[in-house]
């Protein structure tokens, strides 16, 4: 390394010009991810307390607002379906319904914005009646492989309906190669596969659980027998490396910005694109704290999913991304 005054490290940072000339990442329209709570029925958008300025949509409203976020440059949407109390049962039934609002939510918006890329969550937790990801035995203790094959089933119904990603969220064991297997025995071959590979047992979820209403079902229940534990790293390279062998095209890790060393090293570690998601409890942090006026609202939001890219990100889930896209294309 050069010494002081041959190099002065400050000259690339002289002006704008030259420190965006010499940036060695940037955030564009296509590394944003959308996701978004559909609601049944028609013309309705709920706030969600904990996460002011995110609302549930029915799909009148979200296929409005998509045309106009497509214009804005929007590659990709990812849906969560607020599920009604009389559809949600022990097996989980309606993940698979032909006709269940996820399922009619994908042909919907495949068929007005075609270009949309669509992405959909394979778990149970929005389907069962205790709000767990899986189906559950007599003490609780949620089944690994009674519960991939439910996720198979969920996941070829999505590709029937048009979905361009199915996101395994749910952490069992080898349910990347099962729902491959069933991709591709169904002639979907073409589905691609974004697996939450490294997925923590994380409280920074609790305003999604309110979001979609299933932290009442969930109760005092955790998911920590099936989620990784926040103390471990190396764990997560395990996981990542065994949904790359079973199939999966792009891997995530989850939550975010408290996790970038994982997305770091997953990104240095493997040659497979890594998203990460910044959860609701980021969502929420960062909102309140804006709110408050102790934050600048847009300094923050772009500052903190840059960072998403320097530690390797190639896409990021945010909820965010519909304000990005506006200061973007300001
Ligand atoms: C459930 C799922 C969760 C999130 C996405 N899919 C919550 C959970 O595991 O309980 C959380 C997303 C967020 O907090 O924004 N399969």
């Amino acid at each position: 390394m050069q010494k002081y005054p041959l190099t002065r490290k400050r000259r690339l940072r002289y002006t704008q010009s030259i420190r965006d000339l010499a940036a060695e990442n940037t955030l564009n329209s296509s590394d944003l991810i959308w996701p978004v709570f559909v609601l049944e029925g028609e013309n309705r958008r709920e706030s969600i307390k904990s996460m002011p300025g995110v609302y549930r949509l029915s799909q009148d409203l979200l296929i409005e607002k998509l045309a106009k976020l497509y214009s804005m440059g929007l590659k990709a949407v990812a849906l969560f379906p607020v599920v009604t109390a009389e559809k949600k049962s022990e097996q989980a039934e309606e993940a698979y319904n032909s006709d269940g609002l996820v399922q009619r939510s994908i042909r919907k918006i495949k068929s007005e914005l075609p270009e949309i890329l669509v992405i959909s969550d394979i778990a149970l937790d929005p389907f069962t009646i205790h709000g767990q990801d899986g189906l559950i035995d007599e003490s609780g203790y949620v089944l690994n492989d009674e519960t991939v094959e439910v996720l198979c089933k969920q996941a070829v119904s999505h590709a029937r309906a048009g979905v361009d990603i199915v996101a395994p969220s749910d952490m069992m064991d080898g349910r990347i190669l099962k729902v491959r297997e069933a991709l591709e025995s169904n002639g979907y071959i073409n589905t691609s596969i974004l697996a939450y590979s490294a997925k923590y047992a994380s409280c920074f979820y609790g305003p999604f659980r309110d979001a979609v209403g299933s932290s009442g079902n969930l109760g005092k229940s955790t998911k920590e027998n099936y989620q990784m534990n926040p103390a471990n790293g190396k764990e997560a390279l395990d996981e990542i490396a065994m949904d790359i062998d079973e199939g999966a095209d792009m891997v995530m890790v989850k939550p975010g910005l408290p996790y970038l060393d994982i997305i770091k090293s997953a990104s240095e570690t493997f040659n497979t694109p890594v998203f990460a998601y910044q959860v609701s409890g980021e969502y929420a942090m960062l909102q309140s704290a804006i709110d408050n006026g102790f934050l600048d609202e847009k300094k923050a939001i772009l500052e903190s999913l840059l960072c998403f890219k320097r530690a390797g990100c190639d896409a990021i889930l945010t909820y965010y991304a519909d304000r990005v896209l506006e200061y973007l294309n300001e």
